[in-house]
């Protein structure tokens, strides 16, 4: 912005474009304009404006403009998660194992998985949560089925199985539990223990045949 002195003084024709997201520059613009005609403003886009636009000007000036401000921040945002990214690779090369992809003590279960486990399941009810899409390879994560059993048990859950299949299909996952207490618990182990083995699961993976399937007894 500049302030009516200075245009007075020097007798530049200006013109002013924001698009006043707050409604509080125009007001001010109008009482600048009838005291000093050289000055116009226009209320819209810049990009818009520029477009539509045919005049040149000697003078451009940007202040704490927001769509550069704002690229120029998510630019250095991408670069830092590549860098992130290219040291954990390399981290992975020099150790021979690949960096860990989940948090420390991230929640598995979002809102939807814990409120139907509060609201909709009865004591002793089965939960199962089968997922193959943004799922967590435990040989990268080993402490993630410590997330799951912790996260799960502080809903009134008792992990019960965890199923995987092998690399490179370790996306693919079944949790299973009780809602009850270690008892109610170890009660379903056995019945599940005097079944056949789960030879596969999740019949959308496209990858039914020649699966290995791991049980986690937890
Ligand atoms: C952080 S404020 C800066 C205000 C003032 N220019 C300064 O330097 O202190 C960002 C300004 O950019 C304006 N702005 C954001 N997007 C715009 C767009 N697409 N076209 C024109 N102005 C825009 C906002 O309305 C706001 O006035």
């Amino acid at each position: 912005m500049t302030s009516r002195r200075s245009i007075d003084r020097n007798g530049c024709a200006i013109t002013i474009v924001d698009i006043d997201k707050h409604h509080c520059i125009e007001p001010w613009l109008q009482t600048m304009t009838a005291a000093t005609p050289s000055l116009r403003y226009v209320v819209g886009d810049a990009m818009a404006f520029l477009q539509a636009d045919s005049d040149d000007y000697d003078v451009l000036y940007f202040s704490g403009f927001t769509p550069e401000e704002a690229r120029r921040g998510e630019m250095q945002a991408n670069e830092l998660r590549r860098l992130a990214r290219r040291i954990g690779l390399h981290l992975a090369r020099v150790t021979k194992a690949p960096p860990p992809s989940w948090p420390d003590d991230g929640a598995p279960f979002g809102p939807f998985v814990t409120e139907a486990i509060r609201r909709g399941l009865r004591t002793g009810g089965l939960f199962m949560s089968q997922s193959y899409e943004s799922g967590v390879a435990l040989t990268q994560n080993p402490h993630y089925l410590d997330c799951v059993k912790s996260q799960l048990h502080g809903l009134g859950v008792e992990l019960i199985a965890y199923y995987t299949f092998e690399f490179p299909w370790t996306n693919v996952a079944l949790a299973v539990g009780i809602k009850g207490d270690r008892e109610a618990a170890r009660a379903f182990e056995r019945v599940l223990d005097a079944r056949p083995e789960l030879r596969t699961f999740h019949g959308r993976s496209a990858v039914a045949t020649g699966i290995v399937i791991h049980r986690v007894t937890c």
